[in-house]
């Protein structure tokens, strides 16, 4: 998979579907040359690269008029020798230089993938699936050397890099600048499509074409945020769900980035990820190491929905990690939109008495079960259990609750603090702040120090308490605030701009530490809804809560925004009370559960005061999603019609089995049109000769359903019967099974 051509000094990383393309420069860097679809061999770097002497317009290098970085397309650059552009990494000595001369020392190609040390990548589950090489890059001046690495996946169309930085010279250097990748395309030909939202409406699609200068987003709140995800694309104007090209990036990483492409006067596109450089330095002393995070960078020509399906399948099968990867996941039941921190043990019994009867497996005890905590002022670092509520503590209540034959999770927020705290009493100088400033705080709460392993071993050790002495099978860690007035009162001056990282880092060590000594429990990861949803908690938790925002209309959009990178079965999603919580909107049972199905499943409300109508529709969902789990945690998603086009009223989406046996179709429209023609779902992924099922209705074959398409009916024609209140709100599923 991975060549190496001793004349042309060409790096060629290919498999079935593509090729990324490099080569050592005559004055030692590396050049950018393809990433793509698969090219051939037989070829020098002339062919590659933009060499033409252009001495009025750029700089040369002294003893030769024809080579600028300006010129050229560059594969790890740095600012300050000919290449304008922004750099993606820079250093700075001891007397203050920013001038940096690394040059290609050696390589070694391996089979399969190392892991990154203290950090979430993707692995290879047999050293065939993949092939890394290895460049290693060194500054003489400086004694420092840089190891770029490429991992090509065999059967993928995807490649990660990462770079480690080593100080093996007398003196320290900062590192003022660490992308993960930087990559200069030939041209700017590109749509950028970004996930961006805020709290309750996370990871909307927005696109803009690309253009000269630099556009960007980012993260610079300690985490990766609602506002901006770690991802971006870069599509051809004309590249749809199905067709034409697209490269996308996504960073393996929860804490501050930056995701970036600058379009330089040539139209080149440098396209970088990275940790964000703002608030950042690394103190690199001499004889230590530094690691970035892993990039995924993907190519199709087969549109986003392939984009989006490789993205599934390799971080289903390469990033997700534990038991809880091929296991079925359970059905829950969280309390908190049904009591919030009104509860006690009676009342949660009452809840997991009523869950069980209707098929759930799991219950869920949200905030509120620790120290004093009966709102959101206190007790967060107090994580013993709270008696005034559960006289016989977490152990005897979860004890009961096994008993019934079901699981039990428990919320978690390790990362945080309220003053009114025995923690904080005993260790105020374990919060995150400037104590000469004012601080701010979010939700009452402080966060702690994780840059500190001290802070991590006493969460852990009292994580530990609990978890050793109940039968405890989930935790839903929860983040509820970002980082204000960084600074650390146990990092020296010179490290201060190590902190967001190091913070990272801690969190990313206590999750180790838990998974590994609880490979039984399933992990949530939650940051007020889906305010940490990125490829680096999927390595911990294979699920994620995707948003506060549980009404059914607004999770379209959030759902179908989410699988533009991560798979189905890492989004948590929940049935909830109506009028909802956050939008007073009131949908049918029918569509909640519509909705919820593609995702982990579960539900969110008080199920001891449903009727016993509503009961016996919600055992008729649980039990519908348990004979299709499989098909959709783990078939190929495709979505068919975007909430995000056309006014937004209809979306469509459908889970297809690896094996084409089975489908499952969702088509969602919110408001109710009067009169209108008729609609037809074309749907994909299906065996073209193959006769379906649909709904035990009536039957066709695959290529008719893919393109002729289902009929569907019009909300217009629905006669207002107590089945059909409304042309509102309206879903449908279709369950497709090959004859
Ligand atoms: C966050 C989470 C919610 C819930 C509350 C509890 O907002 O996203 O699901 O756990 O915290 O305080």
């Amino acid at each position: 998979m991975i060549a190496y051509n001793k004349e042309s000094k060409i790096f060629h990383l290919k498999n079935q579907s593509i090729s990324y393309v490099f080569g050592i420069l005559k004055n030692g860097q590396l050049g950018h040359f393809h990433f793509g679809p698969k090219v051939g061999d037989d070829y020098d770097q002339g062919l590659f690269r933009n060499s033409v002497a252009r001495p009025l317009t750029a700089c040369c290098f002294e003893e030769d008029q024809a080579f600028s970085l300006d010129n050229e397309r560059l594969e790890y650059p740095t600012y300050g020798t000919t290449d304008f552009r922004e750099p993606a990494f820079q250093l700075m000595r001891e007397n203050g230089s920013r001038v940096t001369g690394f040059t290609y020392e050696r390589h070694e190609i391996i089979k399969g993938k190392a892991s990154l040390e203290g950090l979430p990548a993707t692995y290879a589950n047999v050293p065939d699936d993949c092939e890394t090489l290895k460049i290693t890059m060194f500054d003489s001046v400086i004694g420092c050397y840089i190891i770029l690495s490429y991992t090509i996946f065999k059967d993928a169309p995807v490649i990660t890099r990462s770079v480690r930085f080593i100080n093996e010279g007398q003196e320290d250097v900062k590192i003022l600048r660490a992308m993960s990748t930087s990559i200069d395309l030939f041209d700017s030909n590109f749509d950028w499509l970004q996930l961006s939202g805020a709290w309750a409406r996370e990871r909307h699609i927005k696109t803009r074409r690309l253009c000269e200068g630099i556009q960007s987003v980012g993260s610079v709140r300690g985490a990766s945020s609602t506002n901006h995800n770690p991802f971006v694309v870069l599509k051809r104007p004309s590249c749809n769900e199905f067709r034409g090209e697209a490269y996308g990036f996504s960073l393996v990483y929860s804490g501050n980035f930056l995701a970036q492409a600058e379009v330089n006067q040539d139209g080149v596109s440098r396209v970088m990820l990275g940790i964000h450089p703002q608030n950042f330095t690394w103190h690199l002393e001499s004889g230590s190491t530094f690691t970035t995070p892993e990039v995924v960078m993907v190519y199709t020509e087969q549109g986003l929905n392939h984009l989006s399906q490789v993205y599934h399948n390799l971080y289903r099968n390469n990033l997700t990690r534990g038991q809880w990867k091929e296991k079925p996941r359970p059905v829950l039941i969280n309390n908190w939109e049904a009591t919030y921190f009104d509860f006690n043990e009676e009342k949660i019994l009452e809840i997991a008495r009523a869950s069980k009867k209707l098929g759930i497996d799991l219950f869920v005890l949200d905030d509120g079960w620790f120290g004093k905590r009966n709102d959101d002022t206190s007790s967060l670092g107090d994580w013993h259990s709270n008696t005034a509520k559960l006289p016989n503590g977490i152990g005897g209540l979860a004890a009961k609750i096994r008993d019934m034959g079901l699981g039990f999770g428990l919320w978690y927020e390790p990362e945080m603090i309220n003053k009114d705290s025995e923690l904080y009493r005993k260790h105020p100088d374990w919060i995150i702040g400037d104590p000469d400033r004012r601080l701010s705080h979010g939700r009452n709460q402080y966060v702690l120090d994780y840059s500190r392993p001290e802070v991590v071993d006493n969460i852990f050790d009292q994580m530990c308490q609990v978890l050793d002495g109940a039968p405890i099978t989930y935790i839903k860690w929860d983040m509820n605030r970002n980082i204000t007035e960084a600074f650390s009162r146990m990092l020296s001056s010179d490290k201060q701009g190590e902190l967001f990282h190091r913070y990272i880092l801690g969190v990313y060590d206590l999750y180790e530490r838990l998974t590994s000594r609880y490979p039984e429990i399933l992990f949530e990861s939650c940051a007020a809804g889906g305010g940490r949803f990125d490829p680096g908690m999927l390595f911990y938790a294979p699920q994620g809560w995707i948003s506060d925002d549980t009404d059914s209309v607004e999770r379209l959009k959030i759902q179908y925004g989410t699988s533009m990178v991560y798979p189905i079965s890492s989004m948590g999603s929940h049935v909830s009370a109506i009028p909802n919580h956050q939008v007073f909107r009131e949908t049918s049972l029918k569509m909640r559960g519509d909705v919820a199905y593609f995702g982990t499943f579960g539900y969110e409300l008080d199920v001891a005061k449903m009727s016993e109508e509503e009961m016996n529709e919600v055992t008729d969902q649980i039990r519908f999603f348990k004979e299709n789990q499989k098909l959709i945690h783990k078939g190929d998603f495709y979505r068919l019609v975007s909430p995000f086009e056309d006014g937004g009223n209809t979306t469509a989406w459908m889970s297809v089995s690896k094996d084409g046996e089975e489908a499952l179709v969702g088509y969602y429209q919110v408001l109710g049109d009067v009169n209108n023609g008729f609609k037809r779902l074309k749907l994909q992924g299906l065996l073209p000769e193959k006769r379906y099922r649909v709904n035990d209705e009536y039957t066709a074959t695959g290529d008719t359903l893919m393109h002729f398409g289902i009929l569907i009916k019009p909300s217009n024609l629905i006669m207002p019967t107590s089945d059909d209140r409304s042309g509102d709100f309206l879903s449908y599923t279709y369950k497709l099974k090959a004859e």
